[in-house]
């Protein structure tokens, strides 16, 4: 192997091949490809997360937090579009990166991109189990052992708090059910369809709307103050608060943008990909922000920070307040909603998949196995399904919040590059949707999104580390040798 090997890339030709001959029909325009934007990425980031994000470290400076992990997002959003917008392939940011920057560096991106969606899907379904569980909460059914809804490490901190023995066995069961759902609805081939995908938007949406509607009446301006509670330092030596609370909680909430980029997957069809496709990841994420930012300042007005609920705090927040039929709406919407989330991420990871597969840079016999009744690559979804049920089930959400955002903030902060190292060296390569001032947005996003890496504790670094590692060496091991390129030279 030589270092020229490593920067190997995919002739554009072989993209256009796909391009050709897909059978897939363009039926999407450019605000339903904002609805997917919008639809993967409303989810357990707003409806879970915040909840965390201000009780344990920004209080009702969360709002701040959303826009400094809204800014990095954004950044990287226009970066994305200049990449999306040369080569409309689906395959996300490794197919871009292996036609353009070469072969390891596009391996290292969608190596990464596993964590973005596998641990980001994972997460959701712990968020959904939170939900669901305040669902059967709110039906009357009280008594749930908290054996059969916590994972371990969860289970065994509310057995400290309650002063009680912690079990000797725990497992959020819901969480790997619904995970086994998905996966079954992907097995047999349920595409997301445009129509159900705009029901669920517009459920998700209303839903966040009425929470900022129905909420701004109950806002008592007093809870907002201190608007940056103090900075705290708790016995185990665990920061909260103060201007680095802030930025932890961005760290902590990037989480609730990640998703934008699967409208990148449906570039195929899309009526217009060039043009629409930069369209609807900036659009749908400009929406989101913005939602995010309200519904932040609205929580935080309604409930005092530190009496936020740390499983389902939007719901609960209104419930608090007695206004359960309100609650009631909430938890519907976000039981459903979240559902739309893992679908598209999940499936996004195993289109991933098998474009790698494709390229030889994944064993083809299990990635790029296609079911010859269902015509889905149901091996991997299968594979999939169960390590993020069993991650879903044993993992407490902060964990899995964590390793997802430093992974994805690693891609973003990658990508950021890649777009004007490309500028430099193709500077002739079309480009439908060139972003303005391109060095300075790239390099901004480059050190952005770092900066939010650091923000994260060193446990999470230490995983990526060997989450990095690993996937090095089976670049070594195996990819190096079975890429197609290689048996082409
Ligand atoms: N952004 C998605 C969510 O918050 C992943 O669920």
């Amino acid at each position: 192997m030589n270092l020229q090997q490593l920067f190997r890339k995919k002739p554009l030709a072989a993209y256009n091949d796909d391009i050709q001959t897909s059978q897939l029909k363009r039926t999407l325009g450019k605000w339903e490809l904002t609805a997917i934007g919008v639809g993967a990425v409303i989810g357990g980031g707003i409806f879970v997360l915040t909840g965390v994000a201000a009780n344990q470290y920004a209080g009702p400076a969360l709002a701040l937090s959303f826009i400094l992990a809204g800014t990095g997002c954004l950044l990287a959003a226009f970066c994305y579009a200049e990449f999306a917008s040369i080569l409309p392939v689906s395959g996300s940011a490794y197919a871009y990166s292996y036609g353009t920057i070469g072969e390891f560096f596009a391996w290292f991106i969608g190596w990464n991109l596993i964590l973005e969606y596998m641990m980001g899907a994972t997460t959701v379904a712990v968020s959904w189990s939170k939900y669901f569980v305040k669902l059967l909460h709110l039906s009357g059914i009280q008594h749930i052992p908290a054996w059969l809804i916590n994972d371990p490490f969860t289970a065994k901190e509310e057995a400290l708090k309650l002063g009680i023995p912690p079990p000797s066995f725990s497992i959020n069961l819901p969480a790997a059910i619904i995970v086994w759902a998905v996966t079954s609805i992907l097995v047999r081939g349920i595409k997301e369809s445009a129509k159900t995908n705009n029901i669920i938007v517009a459920v998700k949406v209303a839903a966040v709307l009425f929470v900022i509607a129905a909420g701004v009446a109950y806002i008592n301006p007093l809870n907002w103050q201190p608007f940056i509670p103090e900075r705290v330092v708790d016995p185990a030596g665990v920061s909260h608060y103060g201007i680095s609370g802030v930025v932890t909680a961005a760290g902590l909430v990037f989480f609730a943008f990640i998703g934008f980029d699967a409208v990148s997957t449906q570039s195929q069809e899309a009526v217009n990909p060039t043009k629409d496709i930069p369209f609807a990841i900036i659009t749908s994420l400009v929406i989101c922000t913005t939602l995010y930012i309200l519904v932040s300042l609205t929580l935080t007005g309604m409930t005092r920070y530190t009496d936020l609920d740390l499983g389902a705090p939007v719901a609960s927040a209104f419930s608090g307040l007695g206004l359960n039929w309100a609650s009631l709406l909430i938890t519907i919407a976000a039981v459903i909603g979240l559902i739309s989330v893992m679908l598209v991420m999940l499936l996004s990871q195993t289109r991933i998949f098998l474009n790698m597969a494709k390229d030889g840079l994944l064993p083809a016999k299990l990635f790029g196995a296609i079911h010859p009744h269902f015509k889905t690559p149901w091996k991997s979804t299968i594979l999939l399904g169960f390590l993020s049920s069993v991650i879903a089930a044993f993992t407490p959400i902060e964990k899995a919040t964590k390793m997802t955002s430093i992974g994805t903030l690693f891609a973003f902060a990658m990508i950021c590059l890649a777009v004007l190292i490309l500028r430099k060296t193709q500077p002739a390569l079309h480009r439908p949707f060139r972003v303005k001032y391109l060095p300075v947005i790239a390099l901004t996003g480059f050190v952005f999104n770092l900066l939010l890496m650091f923000s994260l504790d060193q446990s999470t670094w230490l995983r990526l580390l060997v989450w990095s590692f690993s996937g090095v060496l089976i670049y070594f091991l195996y990819s190096a040798k079975h890429s197609k390129l290689n048996k082409k030279e």
